[in-house]
């Protein structure tokens, strides 16, 4: 990582943003979303993930969300050295460490990472279709699960962002690309904005911006410095460097 090690010594406490994808977790056992056709008994993603999928079919949509919810929970999944890479650097980096993730899985938390932002919604989360009031769940939701917020108990749904619905936290997401000396993408192939437009809005800050991926993304020509492999090998490396340059 020459060029970054050099970026590096001219910053005395830089800030890093991160933003991952679900390839830091494909190691973890969670199959990513666009690898493997990207189906789900044989819907794709896009027939699973929507508002309009859900008013059509929820029973199939709470299905899909309440077996990977189940996946966290029954332990069949765990933090990878990738996730535990990236504790070691926020402890290391306190404030100037900035964690943003599109996953709804908890392995960034498991592995040792404290406030998370999660721009896509969690798994272990359920809201009020009719409030948004969101409360912690490790239960399957389904058509019964009524919410505790309104007058009359409203019909909960996963707290997940679904396609043509805003992220979240996207105001404290763009603060933090204005002030990042260093972006780094993990893991994510680049094909859903806002996330896959991030690596421009560093680039226009003058952020060093790096992408540590399996494949080479859509957005690849915007980073400065580009690494591919697996990430539970790479982060640790990419952490190893950054952790001895500052
Ligand atoms: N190590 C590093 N990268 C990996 C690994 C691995 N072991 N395995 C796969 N990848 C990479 C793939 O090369 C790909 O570029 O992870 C990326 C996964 O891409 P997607 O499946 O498209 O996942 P992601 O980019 O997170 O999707 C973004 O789309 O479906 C929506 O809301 C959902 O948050 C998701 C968003």
């Amino acid at each position: 990582m020459k060029h970054l090690n050099f970026f590096l010594n001219t910053i005395k406490h830089p800030k890093i943003v991160i933003l991952t994808g679900a390839g830091i977790s494909a190691e973890s056992g969670i199959s990513t979303f666009r690898d493997n056709k990207g189906l789900w008994e044989n819907h794709t993603v896009e027939e699973v993930a929507t508002p309009e999928a859900f008013a059509r079919n929820p029973e199939l949509v709470y299905r899909f969300y309440n077996a990977r919810r189940q996946q966290l929970l029954n332990d069949e999944v765990a933090p990878n050295p990738a996730h535990i890479a990236l504790a070691k650097l926020q402890r290391k980096l306190q404030q100037d460490f900035v964690l943003i993730t599109q996953n709804v899985d908890n392995l960034h938390e498991r592995g040792g990472c404290k406030n998370v932002i999660h721009m896509h919604g969690e798994l272990l989360s359920a809201k009020c279709i009719n409030s948004n009031s969101a409360v912690s769940t490790v239960d399957d939701v389904s058509s019964c699960t009524k919410c505790a917020c309104c007058d009359t108990p409203s019909p909960m749904r996963p707290d997940i962002v679904w396609f043509g619905e805003t992220p979240y936290h996207m105001k404290a997401i763009q603060t933090h690309l204005q002030e990042a000396d260093v972006f780094v993408s993990i893991g994510t192939s680049g094909n859903v904005y806002p996330a896959a437009g991030f690596v421009q809005e560093a680039q226009y800050v003058g952020a060093h911006c790096i992408e540590l991926n399996l494949d080479p993304s859509e957005g690849q020509s915007n980073f400065t410095e580009c690494h591919y492999g697996q990430a539970s090998t790479l982060v640790p490396w990419f952490v190893d460097e950054i952790c001895a340059a500052i």
